[in-house]
């Protein structure tokens, strides 16, 4: 058992893609679940699909009164927060630098940043003093562009580097009593969208071609994971039971990015 029976998480961007997946899998480990998501719709269907079973607030993750107010109801309705998960987010589709016209850049790196690092800490502020009271934690969805280039444009790759940066800060700074950590997932296939400013909001990844078999291809463990298939290290960082004593720490789960190597061995497939 993880430990997390009746602990109340509370997770940003939970209507769609990797955030829905942590909705399910922390309500089938006991916990209680409170969600703030910018979509209506979005929170509608949580709303028709997990009725009484979590608490969904409307709100934008770039604006701290919506962290406020998520916190607040979080706590109105269970009593207490143990997890923070700063997991909304948005994309720049690769796009490379070159291909930005020299002044929309600085829009668009507003508004990807805004969401991507602005959100997270604002949420992280708005949560602290629960989360001091419970001895709580906070988890950060970062990505492999949080390690590696290739896995976005410049924009993205920055935002996601700056939140390595973000949970090694705020590690040091909230121990003892908050632990603060991140998980790094690879691909999947969602509706991680882009950019109002350059026209690309209604894109999402789910429709670029191929994406699976890419993912298939490019990991050494040949796989292309579904959302649910990331959750796992979310249990384990915010037990306190099973993650006591990790603190600054980011778990990738990208298929083995790191390890690819210069020639393919490939030596688990001759035995
Ligand atoms: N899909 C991937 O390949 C991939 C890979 C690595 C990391 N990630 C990260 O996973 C996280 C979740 O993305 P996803 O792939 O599940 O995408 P998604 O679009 O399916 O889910 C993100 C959710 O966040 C919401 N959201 C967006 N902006 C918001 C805002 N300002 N305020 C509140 N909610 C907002 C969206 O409405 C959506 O429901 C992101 O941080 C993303 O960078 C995704």
């Amino acid at each position: 058992m993880s430990g997390l029976k009746e602990a109340v998480v509370l997770v940003t961007g939970g209507g769609s893609g990797l955030g829905r997946a942590l909705v399910q899998r922390f309500l089938s480990e006991g916990a209680r679940v409170a969600v703030l998501e910018s979509s209506a719709a979005r929170a509608e269907t949580l709303r028709s699909d997990f009725g009484r079973a979590i608490e969904v607030i409307v709100g934008d993750v770039t604006v701290y009164a919506d962290n406020a107010r998520a916190v607040e109801q979080a706590v109105a309705r269970f009593g207490r927060l143990d997890t923070f998960i700063a997991n909304a987010g948005i994309f720049d589709f690769f796009q490379p630098l070159s291909q930005y016209d020299g002044d929309r850049l600085g829009a668009a790196f507003d508004e990807l940043l805004a969401v991507n690092v602005k959100g997270g800490l604002l949420g992280a502020r708005a949560a602290l003093a629960e989360l001091v009271k419970s001895r709580g934690s906070i988890i950060f969805t970062i990505s492999n562009a949080g390690f590696y280039p290739g896995g976005g444009g410049p924009i993205y790759t920055a935002s996601k580097h700056a939140l390595v940066g973000v949970v090694k800060q705020l590690a040091h700074e909230l121990a003892p009593k908050v632990r603060v950590n991140g998980v790094a997932p690879g691909g999947m296939k969602t509706n991680l969208s882009g950019l109002q400013s350059n026209g690309t909001h209604s894109q999402s990844l789910a429709d670029i071609d191929g994406l699976d078999q890419m993912l298939r291809d490019i990991t050494p463990l040949q796989i292309a994971p579904k959302p649910e298939d990331y959750c796992g290290p979310y249990v384990l960082l915010a037990s306190a039971a099973d993650a006591g004593p990790i603190t600054g720490a980011i778990i990738q789960t990208d298929g083995g990015l790191g390890v690819r190597g210069i020639v393919n061995v490939r030596g688990g497939e001759a035995l």
